[in-house]
């Protein structure tokens, strides 16, 4: 069965506007493990904008949950990981100001260094990941540079679904990459923008073994939410 990671950063965005200590974190990531995901991901930015170093160590120490952590080409960021031993690791690029990781890794011209980063994090027994654009150069430079597995970057195929746009091209270009991922011993996960109705059409990709979903989720919890909180309050007020 195809493995559900949930990323939990936008519940400490939450918390972060009120910079203090609800929701938490912990208990976020205990909750949803609880309820069915089989881990969580947690994206440690170099602007710490909803992540902060303490989530880290303080998930890391609950060594039930399988923490898969999100990180760019940070030296600090990468000694933190390394003391913390997340159970997965997931490279990405990073851009100060993006709203969101907008892209997948230029693989190509930052080769040597992401080999680095990820024979370091082989030697640890901490499992590999690359967040790539649906390529297949992006898939052999992947398995070239010593990568466990790829997550393929969903963003323009979701964003197509959501828009009622013809997506089959883009459809094709993903399970193209994760067959041939697949058939050189990479692990094909996929993230980013995913909501019901993409999930859905690449469920059906057999190559893919894991799904890492996070804004969507958190966003639709809200109104999935709304009634049982509201009525608790109904209940209190006199
Ligand atoms: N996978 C990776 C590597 C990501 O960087 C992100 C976004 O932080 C996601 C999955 C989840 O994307 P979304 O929040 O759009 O579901």
């Amino acid at each position: 069965m195809q493995r559900l990671g949930i990323n939990i950063d936008h519940i400490a965005t939450i918390r972060n506007a009120r910079g203090e200590g609800h929701p938490n974190i912990l208990k976020a990531a205990s909750d949803v493990m609880k309820f069915g995901a089989d881990s969580i991901t947690i994206h440690l930015r170099e602007d710490r904008r909803h992540i902060k170093d303490n989530d880290l160590i303080n998930l890391s120490k609950v060594r039930k949950i399988p923490i898969n952590l999100e990180l760019a080409n940070n030296a600090k960021i990468i000694n933190l990981a390394i003391k913390c031993k997340p159970n997965f690791i997931c490279i990405v690029p990073e851009k100060r100001n993006e709203i969101t990781t907008e892209g997948g890794l230029n693989l190509k011209k930052n080769k040597r260094k992401i080999k680095k980063i990820i024979d370091l994090f082989n030697k640890n027994n901490i499992r590999t990941s690359l967040f790539i654009n649906p390529n297949i150069e992006d898939i052999k430079l992947s398995k070239s540079v010593n990568s466990k597995c790829i997550e393929i970057h969903t963003g323009k195929f979701s964003r197509m679904v959501r828009e009622n746009k013809n997506f089959k091209n883009e459809l094709k270009k993903i399970k193209k990459c994760a067959q041939l991922a697949n058939l050189l011993g990479l692990d094909v996960h996929a993230g980013h923008g995913l909501d019901y109705k993409s999930t859905r059409l690449l469920a059906n990709i057999k190559e893919i073994s894991e799904f890492n979903i996070g804004h969507f989720i958190i966003g639709e919890s809200i109104f999935d939410g709304l009634k049982k909180v509201i009525k608790k309050f109904k209940k209190i007020c006199k």
